[in-house]
């Protein structure tokens, strides 16, 4: 054999090793995550190993815990109920910071948070739901073809898909899922898929329709870009864009370019921390979200795109009055400072518009606990890395912010109006509108992927007032968004595949 052939053949066998070691590595990290394996040699023998509880100690899954549930009562019950109870000198071997991440393991457990490899399964609820202010029956609506990330229902009753690697398309009213529209930006099949998630550069996102769009067509899309050598980059690099257009039959059509960087910003970051989230402020404005894209050191600063929810005027101009805006010949070329609206933010799954004031909303998921629901405000600091309620799933504390040298006041940045520890990961939301469940108007609604769980959330003057689980055991929740006829629709996404369900009142049986 040629000796170059041998070369060629050594590298494929390493390469194939390398990969099959890391898909090992990452499909039984959930096995070998720390607090898990320490319940499990020093809890379990007492506590029972799914917190059962055993003749030496109390069930910890029981409803009420006697010394409280929140995670500062289990870290207290943690350190002070076990003087006598030493296996092992767990109490002297553990950090604080191991202390905490075994609180959030018992109450992940508690609140049957699954793993995210078991997130992936999707149960559809049977039979009637009784909420606190509406009892509700769950319908299926459609079966989805590839993991999809957002959805938008038009007037006729039809609903628009965004598949991550596959692009768009529509249910039509009998559940089909018709072919994908020509002539909408490119995405590219995913380089590989870790529990369940999508690895790759190049996806479709997010698709709204603009407030009046019955009068105007404007469809507004989120893709991550990707580029290569047009980019003077050896590999492929991506990054959010926003571009609005029309649909006509199954055509995109109009395209217009409304949001987009540099190329100099674009990164090698797969997309599945993009975010890409839009939201339409029905006052002429149009809201994106960048993730961090894991460059934490450019959360905070504001000539990057990275962490930050950026605003335009709807037709792409750059409105003078957005909080850090600048006349282009004082900012560098690739600077994106004067579309930054707020910044600090990790990954900001979820963005919708207040339907009364048109105030901006989000969600963030944070690492392990600390997902937020924030109000947005003009040039807020929203803290991400150095202030986060959350631990490091290695059960480090996050450390990041200091190691950065950020430095900046607790008092300078703007605390979560809701905060949920452990996180269940908060993904899309939509303000509740409509006349089919008159008692959750302006509510948010709330989804989330990891826990499966469908929030519902009443704000009394920006302030939480309620909150309730109104679906749990679902599947994955992409998205929430409101029917023109008044339902509620909710995109799940599980393993390769995804679907559409709605929730339709059982008027008869209104609670309250
Ligand atoms: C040797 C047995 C033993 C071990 C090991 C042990 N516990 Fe406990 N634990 C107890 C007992 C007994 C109590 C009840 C103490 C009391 O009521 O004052 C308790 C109480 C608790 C409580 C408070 C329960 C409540 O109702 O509020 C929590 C939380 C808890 N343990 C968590 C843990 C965790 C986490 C570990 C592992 C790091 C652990 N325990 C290890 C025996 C044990």
């Amino acid at each position: 054999m040629h000796w170059a052939l041998k070369l060629l053949l050594g590298l494929i066998i390493v390469a194939a090793l390398l990969a099959g070691g890391l898909t090992w590595y990452v499909t039984t990290s959930e096995q070998r995550e720390p607090s898990r394996q320490a319940y499990s040699e020093i809890c379990a023998q007492c506590h029972g190993a799914s917190l059962e509880g055993t003749p030496q100690a109390p069930s910890l899954a029981l409803a009420d815990l006697r010394y409280g549930d929140s995670t500062d009562a289990l870290i207290t019950s943690i350190r002070t109920r076990h003087e006598s109870t030493d296996v092992n000198n767990w109490q002297t071997r553990y950090s604080p910071s191991m202390i905490k991440a075994l609180a959030l393991y018992v109450s992940e457990q508690r609140q049957q948070i699954p793993t995210i490899s078991a997130s992936h399964i999707f149960t559809l609820p049977q039979g009637t739901i009784n909420s606190r202010h509406h009892a509700f029956k769950v319908e299926h609506v459609a079966e989805l073809s590839r993991g999809p990330y957002a959805m938008a229902p038009l007037p006729d009753g039809r609903i628009l898909v965004s598949e991550k690697v596959r692009g768009l398309s529509i249910v039509d009213t009998n559940g089909q899922q018709g072919p994908l529209l020509e002539g909408t930006p490119r995405v590219w099949e995913e380089i590989v898929q870790v529990r369940g998630s999508y690895v790759g550069l190049g996806m479709m996102l997010d698709v709204q329709l603009h407030p009046d769009y019955e009068t105007n067509g404007w469809i507004y899309l989120s893709h991550s870009d990707r580029c290569q050598l047009s980019c003077g980059s050896a590999w492929p690099v991506s990054m959010v864009r926003v571009i609005r257009g029309r649909i006509n039959r199954n055509q995109w059509t109009d395209t217009e370019e409304i949001w987009s960087v540099h190329k100099d910003n674009y990164t090698v970051v797969p997309d599945g921390v993009a975010a890409g989230r839009l939201a339409l402020d029905g006052r002429g404005y149009l809201y994106v979200t960048v993730g961090g894209k894991s460059t934490y050191d450019n959360l905070h600063v504001l000539d990057t795109p990275y962490g930050k929810i950026h605003r335009v005027a709807e037709d792409g101009t750059i409105p003078e009055d957005n909080p850090f805006w600048q006349p282009a010949a004082e900012r560098t070329v690739a600077s994106t400072r004067h579309t930054v609206f707020s910044y600090g933010h990790r990954t900001t799954q979820g963005l919708d518009a207040h339907p009364k004031t048109g105030e901006i909303w989000s969600t963030e998921m944070g690492p392990r606990g600390g997902d937020e629901i924030n109000r947005i405000a003009a040039g807020g600091n929203y803290g991400w890395p150095l202030y986060t309620n959350g631990l490091d799933y290695s059960a480090e504390p996050i450390t990041i912010g200091q190691e950065l040298g950020l430095d900046f006041a607790f008092e300078e940045t703007i605390a979560p109006v809701v905060d949920f520890t452990p996180a269940p990961s908060l993904s899309n939301f939509t303000f509740h509108q409509g006349d089919q469940f008159p008692n959750w108007r302006d509510d948010l609604l709330v989804g989330s992927l990891r826990a499966q769980t469908l929030y519902r959330i009443r704000l009394n003057d920006g302030l939480l007032e309620e909150q309730e689980k109104l679906l749990t055991g679902l599947g994955r929740i992409r998205d929430v968004e409101m029917g023109f006829d008044g339902l509620v629709y909710i995109l799940l996404e599980h393993g390769k595949s995804g679907s559409l369900i709605r929730l339709v009142p059982l008027s008869s049986d209104v609670t309250e």
